[in-house]
């Protein structure tokens, strides 16, 4: 999320340092807060209250008989008890946002009960300061509850096979033959846009991308190189359908609430206004987390790669066992295996590889821009698991 909010004051971050989340409460009594971001969610709020929309949900009512000098048989009385999230950007795609959680529940192409998984969109705010209200889960993200929460792993692998179940549901049903993925600009040209802004962000980034290099002790060739592989065989990675794409859904987009019934609660948050895509985008988002993202900078103490820019070399080691990562990613595995069969997707594994190394490349950008030393090591090992990705594919 682009936002030049960094400035404010004290604000509550939430995830992993890139983005910044301001919770309502803390902005309406904060008095540091910046005035015009106040005004507009107190504007959403009222907005909402006007039209009935939150006070329809979630309000604890009770109706009492009236008592005597009452002219009414009862009286209803009801609180309003609903915490709300407002997300606010600089950036009108915002909106789009919004508008993308706001329709879902309107989709005839969905599935049924599958707009419950996404937060109710409250108001808009499409003017200055750009940004919405809406339903507050007070839930962990997977990515939480797999590196950090002191879980059981038995309950990791139940939300991640209710997550799957969610969303393949979603693709079955959403298959649209008509269009098809465009991979050079979905996959190779987001690499090397990527590439291209790590590049220009951090020097010692730009040094060693450009060169070949070892990994772990592996020789790679420089990304540009299995780039023009790919590209020269792109029908091998051919996919000949779109379905609904969630578009941003890795482990810290997903929320998991686990009941004392032992039930388990999904949402996804933080959707792309895509409409449509390849299924093994979203794929790609949520597995490469798990041996990359995830263990390079979720963690109690994260590892600290060692970077050679003279000798060309990068060294690091990622902690999976400790987390389950192997059976983790082979529940997913599974599952598109047998989606591919049922769909036909033949090329589902060379895809897969390349939605690895694609997202796995697109985060070194923003974590080199931070100033934060975890994040900037996170990218250099990041890339390295992206470099291997690609190789991998070629
Ligand atoms: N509706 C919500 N309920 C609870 N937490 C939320 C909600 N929306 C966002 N968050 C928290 O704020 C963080 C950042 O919000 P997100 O929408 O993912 O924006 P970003 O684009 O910065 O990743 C999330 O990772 C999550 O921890
Ligand atoms: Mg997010």
């Amino acid at each position: 999320m682009v936002n030049n909010y960094r400035e404010w004051p004290s604000p509550v971050n939430t995830s992993n340092g890139l983005g910044e989340q301001h919770f309502l409460q803390q902005a309406l009594f904060n008095q540091n807060f910046p005035k015009a971001q106040k005004d507009m969610m107190n504007k959403m709020i009222q907005e909402a209250l006007a039209k009935g929309i939150i006070h329809s949900h979630d309000s604890q009512s009770i109706t009492q008989s009236a008592s005597e000098g009452s002219v009414a048989d009862y009286v209803l009385f009801t609180s309003p008890n609903i915490k709300l999230t407002a997300k606010m950007d600089e950036d009108k795609k915002i909106v789009n946002e919004a508008l993308f959680l706001k329709l879902l529940s309107e989709r005839p192409e969905l599935p049924k009960g599958f707009s419950k998984h996404f937060p109710r969109v409250y108001a808009i705010s499409h003017k200055p300061p750009y940004g919405y209200i809406m339903e507050y889960f007070n839930m962990k993200s997977l990515g939480e509850h797999i590196f950090k929460a002191k879980r059981k792993k038995e309950s990791a692998v139940k939300a991640l096979h209710l997550i799957l179940k969610i969303l393949f549901n979603v693709y079955t049903k959403t298959r649209d033959y008509r269009i098809v993925p465009n991979i050079q600009n979905l996959y190779l040209q987001r690499i090397t846009e990527r590439l291209e802004e790590a590049r220009m962000a951090n020097s010692k980034f730009n040094k060693l991308s450009n060169d070949r290099i070892t990994i772990n002790g592996q020789k790679f060739e420089t990304p540009e190189f299995y780039l023009e592989q790919i590209d020269k065989n792109v029908s091998d990675f051919h996919v000949n359908f779109t379905t609904f794409v969630h578009g941003d859904c890795h482990p810290e987009n997903i929320l998991v609430g686990f009941n004392e019934d032992k039930e388990i609660d999904i949402k996804f948050i933080d959707p792309k206004d895509w409409y449509s895509g390849d299924y093994m985008y979203d794929v790609g988002k949520l597995a490469h987390y798990l041996f990359g993202t995830g263990p390079a900078q979720m963690v109690h103490a994260p590892p600290v790669p060692q970077i050679d820019v003279g000798n060309a070399s990068l060294n690091y080691h990622l902690n999976t066992e400790q987390f389950h990562v192997d059976e983790l990613l082979t529940i997913i595995h599974k599952k598109v295996a047998v989606f591919a069969a049922k769909v036909q997707d033949s090329k589902w594994k060379q895809r897969y590889k390349l939605s690895l190394a694609s997202n796995l490349l697109g985060t070194p950008p923003a974590r080199l821009k931070s100033e934060n030393s975890k994040l900037i090591n996170a990218a250099f090992m990041l890339y390295g698991e992206g470099l291997i990705s690609l190789a991998n594919c070629v």
